[in-house]
């Protein structure tokens, strides 16, 4: 038996009448626009790093590294609650394949928001020309410790390999954002289900009055 608001929802999304409509709880949803809005304003932020010099450069890479932390922090939070919280099964509009890929960006997202802080925080601690982290212009953000105790070739090394690496998980994250937004839209515009609604609940709930679109 359908609730009134499931009802209305599947007269409006006709594709989701056999579907039972289960978003994402508001603590995740939290999590995923909050976390989505900081990764995707440090990218634009880092892309400006060739065109800032002087003083607004030291500033424009203390707002990078405080993003980058803060992503960093609530990701573990993120990772935490959502082992103790199971996400909701997903709709049953997505076939195998479409189930495994998602599986497959939902779970390299997951590595990025830890790997590409950490390389970044990697790359700070062991850079020649030190510049201690300030988040917002307020707490001071602690080093990784054994870094700075290493030999000068090592940490030579440490630097290298972290800047390669975190140069390359932004190139992924790219690739798996380019992906991830492209299905969004073709689940909500193409598909026409609810998949997009499970994140963005308002979306699901039926408009008020009747419109042209509905003749
Ligand atoms: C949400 C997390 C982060 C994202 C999305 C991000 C993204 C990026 C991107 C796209 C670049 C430019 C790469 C390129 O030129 O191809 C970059 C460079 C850089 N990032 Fe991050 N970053 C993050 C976190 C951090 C953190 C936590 C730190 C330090 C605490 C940091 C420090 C730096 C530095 C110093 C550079 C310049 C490295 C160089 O090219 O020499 N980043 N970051
Ligand atoms: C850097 C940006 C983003 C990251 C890192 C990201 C990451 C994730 C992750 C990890 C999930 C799995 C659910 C969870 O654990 O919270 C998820 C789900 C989802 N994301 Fe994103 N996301 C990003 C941007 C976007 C954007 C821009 C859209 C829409 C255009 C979007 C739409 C969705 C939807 C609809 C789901 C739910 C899929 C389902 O039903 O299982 N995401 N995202």
């Amino acid at each position: 038996m359908l609730s009134n608001y499931s009802a209305a929802v599947a007269e409006r999304h006709p594709t989701a009448a056999t579907d039972k409509f289960e978003r994402f709880t508001y603590i995740a949803i939290f999590f995923h626009w909050g976390v989505a809005a900081l990764i995707l304003a440090n990218i634009l932020i880092a892309w400006q790093f060739p065109l800032v010099h002087g003083p607004l450069r030291a500033a424009v890479f203390q707002i990078h590294k405080s993003i980058g932390i803060t992503v960093l922090l609530l990701s573990v939070l993120r990772l935490a609650w959502r082992m103790l919280n199971p996400p909701p099964p997903f709709a049953n509009t997505m076939r195998a394949w479409e189930k495994e890929s998602s599986k497959i960006v939902e779970r390299s997202f997951y590595f990025i928001m830890l790997a590409l802080p950490l390389t970044g925080w990697a790359l700070s601690s062991a850079a020649d020309l030190h510049v201690p982290i300030v988040l917002f212009g307020i707490v001071h953000w602690p080093d990784i410790p054994f870094i700075g105790t290493l030999p000068f070739d090592t940490k030579l090394g440490v630097y290298s390999l972290s800047v390669a690496a975190h140069h390359l998980l932004a190139k992924i994250t790219y690739g798996l954002v380019a992906l991830h937004v492209l299905a969004a839209l073709r689940h909500q515009f193409i598909k026409r289900d609810l998949v997009l609604a499970r994140m963005i609940p308002s979306l699901a709930r039926p408009r008020p009055f009747r419109d042209l679109r509905d003749y």
